[in-house]
C-alpha cells in the first residue's frame, strides 16, 4: 500500500517538475502569465488581429493611433507586419498578438535620411523600411522576442535588392528600446529636438539606422578615422608650406579646410510639431 501510494507521489511530482520545465503543458495554466518556456511563433498581422492589435496599441503608446493605420496593418495596405504569437497558451488565446512590428517602404530620395546613405543620384529607386511601431505585452518582454521581430524586418529588407536600411524614431527616454536597437547594431545617427508632443510637452527622440544592402553610410568609421588623419596631414603640410612661404605673405588654404561628413551627426533637425503627433512614428 505505502509503495503504491510512494508511486502515485513520485509521479505526480515528475509531472510538475516536467510542467515547471516547460516540458509537459497538460497541466492546466491557473496563472495568466506566460509558462517559463512559451512557444513563440511569428507570422504576418491579418484581420482577425484587429481588436486585439488596438488595444495592446492603446496600453504601450502614449500616442493615438486613427483607426486608419490599424486597417492598413491589418489589410497590409501600405503596411508590412509581423506578429508574435505564444503557441503554448491555453483557452484559445495561442493565436493571439503578444507582440508586433509594422512597417513601411519608403523611398531613399523623399526620407529624412537619404544624406545619410551612399547613395547613388542615378537609382532614384532606392528604398528604406521606416518602423512604424513595435511593441510586446508586458508579461512576454525580456525573452527576444522584440529582437527576433526585428530580426524578421532586416531579413525582409535584405531581401528587397533595392533597400538600403531601416530607420525608426525613439522617444528620447525610453531606456529599454535604445537598449534594444544598439543591441541589434542599430546606429544613432541624430538627436531631433522636440519630434514629439504628447499631452502638450515636447520630447526629443533618436533616429536609429540599420543598413542593408551596402547601403552603408557616406562616413563609415574607418573612413572618419581615415578622414581625420588626412585632415591633420594636410593641416600640417599646408602650415609648413605657409611657414615657407611667409616672406611671400602668401595665405594658405589651411584656413579653409573643411571637414568632410560625420557618422553621428550633431545636427539637430528641428521638427516641432504645433499639434498632438498624429503621425505613425515608434515612441
Ligand atoms: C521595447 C520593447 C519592444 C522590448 O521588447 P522585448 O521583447 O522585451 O525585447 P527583447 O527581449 O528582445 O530585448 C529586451 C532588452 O532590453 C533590456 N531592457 C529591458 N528593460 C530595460 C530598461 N528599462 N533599460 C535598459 N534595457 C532594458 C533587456 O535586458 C534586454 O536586453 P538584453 O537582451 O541585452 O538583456 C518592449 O519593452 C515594449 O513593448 N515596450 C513598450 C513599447 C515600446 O516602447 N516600443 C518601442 C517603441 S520605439
Amino acid at each position: 500500500m505505502w509503495h503504491k501510494w510512494k508511486e502515485k507521489f513520485m509521479c505526480k511530482f515528475s509531472k510538475y517538475i516536467k510542467y515547471l520545465q516547460g516540458i509537459d503543458r497538460t497541466i492546466p495554466m491557473v496563472n495568466p502569465k506566460p509558462s517559463c518556456r512559451p512557444t513563440i511563433s511569428y507570422r504576418p498581422i491579418q484581420p482577425s488581429d484587429l481588436e486585439i492589435l488596438e488595444q495592446i496599441h492603446a496600453d504601450l503608446f502614449p500616442i493615438r493611433y486613427e483607426a486608419e493605420f490599424f486597417q492598413n496593418v491589418v489589410n497590409g495596405h501600405d503596411i508590412v507586419s509581423w506578429a508574435a504569437v505564444d503557441r503554448s497558451r491555453p483557452n484559445g488565446q495561442s493565436d493571439e498578438l503578444i507582440g508586433f512590428v509594422t512597417a513601411r517602404i519608403v523611398l531613399a530620395k523623399e526620407s529624412e535620411i537619404g544624406d545619410l546613405l551612399s547613395y547613388e543620384p542615378s537609382k532614384s529607386d532606392q528604398t528604406l523600411i521606416y518602423i512604424l511601431t513595435l511593441g510586446v505585452v508586458e508579461s512576454f518582454r525580456n525573452l527576444g522576442i522584440a529582437s527576433a521581430l526585428i530580426r524578421e524586418v532586416i531579413k525582409y529588407a535584405s531581401s528587397i535588392p533595392t533597400c538600403r536600411g531601416i530607420y525608426l524614431h525613439v522617444i528620447s527616454y525610453n531606456n529599454a528600446a535604445i537598449h534594444l536597437y544598439k543591441k541589434m547594431s542599430f546606429m544613432c545617427v541624430r538627436r531631433l529636438q522636440g519630434f514629439y508632443l504628447i499631452n502638450g510637452q515636447h520630447y526629443d527622440s533618436y533616429l536609429f539606422v540599420y543598413y542593408v544592402n551596402g547601403g552603408r553610410s557616406p562616413c563609415s568609421p574607418l573612413e572618419l578615422v581615415t578622414g581625420t588623419l588626412n585632415l591633420m596631414r594636410n593641416g600640417l603640410k599646408s602650415v609648413f608650406a605657409r611657414l615657407r612661404k611667409k616672406e611671400d605673405r602668401k595665405v594658405s588654404k589651411w584656413g579653409k579646410c573643411k571637414e568632410t561628413h560625420c557618422l553621428i551627426s550633431t545636427t539637430q533637425s528641428r521638427r516641432n510639431l504645433t499639434t498632438e503627433c498624429t503621425g505613425y512614428e515608434c515612441v
